[in-house]
């Protein structure tokens, strides 16, 4: 029988507050407003940006909450004056909405989007409501304009994108944060061009997700700095030339002057993808002198702050940030689908283990696990 127009009750991970695992249970999720589209979520993974609001230092991080923003799912039902989905359509959620006409999408000169954000991130729909209750009626907040960690969830029409049904829904809910995330700062934010030495510390998805967008563009020299040797092999399987592990130097030696001497002078590009703000320094003072340009893609703590010597800046080197891989959901996501479909970009790879939805509490905790990149979980179980 179909639920379309009325509230549906299925299985959610609630995050009821800060540090405490997720209470998986029964939630009831209303039908979607105008401009609002309910999806089936069919694959979900945990992001460390999960972990974060969870632990309860993410200003934006409310609680109770569904969490996850990386997950893809089917088009149950549509609210009014939905035009760019219908039922049955694939999906991705997104946590960069994209509308096409606010003052931020016409400008071309970002993927960030003022439609939703103010609501996004109060945890609650366009309208200032939420769609998600427990079943005495409390509302439940949502999280980053997704709510993956539900069977079914709301998002707004922005807020998503379709995607060819010949595609399955792992890579495309990997899409979804944490691979985009990482190929577009490469290819989009730092736009690196053949021949261009680039330094990549942290490798997590994000940070091998730089590697190969770099390796794409014919990069000269794709050096990965971590402190965890477990991450070598895959450094090097993603495209790496060099693997530097920075406790391995010797005592004359600090990571700066090690990768400067390794590329004569300093890089074209650095990303920090370790959320570190000592890593942001380092990153940046590696750079080559004139030109070189150093990419914060990592999350630091709430109230922690970079520093340099402004004389860094005076001769040349250059600082930037970047979110979603400055990547336009909606109108540039065919293109990355078209990279994984033609083997450039790599998804899959980053599936280091697979569980039933039940299990998202043991999912969190594989993101501690040195070998772990990303756990999928399978919202049907
Ligand atoms: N800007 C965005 O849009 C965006 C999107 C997704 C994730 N993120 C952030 O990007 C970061 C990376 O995410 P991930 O999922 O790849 O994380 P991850 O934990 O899987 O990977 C981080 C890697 O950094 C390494 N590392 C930690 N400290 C280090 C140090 N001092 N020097 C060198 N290496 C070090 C770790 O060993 C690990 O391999 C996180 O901070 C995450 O919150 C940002
Ligand atoms: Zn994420
Ligand atoms: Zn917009």
């Amino acid at each position: 029988m179909s639920a379309v127009g009325k509230p549906i009750t299925c299985t959610a991970a609630i995050a009821y507050e800060a540090n405490k695992p997720l209470t998986v249970t029964e939630i009831v999720v209303d039908p979607p407003k105008a401009h609002e589209v309910r999806i089936k979520i069919v694959k979900t993974a945990v992001c460390h940006t999960d972990a974060y609001s969870l632990s309860g230092v993410d200003p934006e991080g409310l609680f109770p909450c569904v969490l996850g923003h990386e997950g893809s799912g089917i088009v149950e039902s549509i609210g009014a004056d939905v035009t760019n989905v219908k039922v049955g359509d694939h999906v991705i959620a997104l946590y960069t909405a994209e509308c096409g006409k606010c003052k931020f999408c016409l400008s071309g000169k970002t993927n960030l989007c003022g439609s939703v954000r103010a609501t996004q991130g109060k945890g609650v729909m366009p309208d200032g409501t939420t769609r998600f209750h427990d079943k005495d009626g409390k509302p439940i907040y949502h999280f980053m304009g997704c709510s993956t960690f539900s069977q079914y969830t709301v998002v707004a029409d922005v807020s998503l994108v379709a995607f060819d049904k010949s595609v399955s829904f792992e890579p495309t809910a990997l899409l979804g944060c944490g691979v985009t995330t990482g190929y577009g700062a490469a290819i989009k934010t730092a736009n690196i061009q053949k021949g261009d030495t680039v330094a990549v510390f942290g490798a997590g998805t994000v940070g091998l997700s730089v590697v190969q967008g770099a390796k794409s563009r014919g990069a000269s020299k794709i050096i990965v700095v971590d402190l965890n040797n477990d991450k070598k092999d895959w450094s090097f399987e993603f495209g790496a030339t060099d693997f530097v592990n920075p406790k391995e130097l010797k005592d004359s030696e600090d990571i700066v002057s090690k990768l400067i001497e390794m590329t004569d002078g300093g890089l074209d590009f650095t990303f920090d993808c370790t959320g570190n703000v000592n890593v942001m320094r380092n990153a940046l003072e590696a750079c080559h002198k004139g030109w070189g340009q150093s990419i914060i893609i990592g999350v630091a703590a709430a109230g922690q702050e970079i520093a340099t010597r402004p004389f860094q800046l005076v001769t040349g080197r250059v600082w930037r940030g970047s979110a979603f891989g400055g990547i336009k959901g909606r109108s540039e996501m065919g293109g990355l689908i078209k990279d994984y479909q033609s083997g450039t970009l790599k998804v899959d790879e980053f599936i280091t283990g697979r569980r039933p939805f039940t299990e998202i509490n043991a999912a969190f905790e594989d993101l501690h696990n040195g070998s772990c990149l990303r756990t999928v979980l399978d919202t049907s179980t």
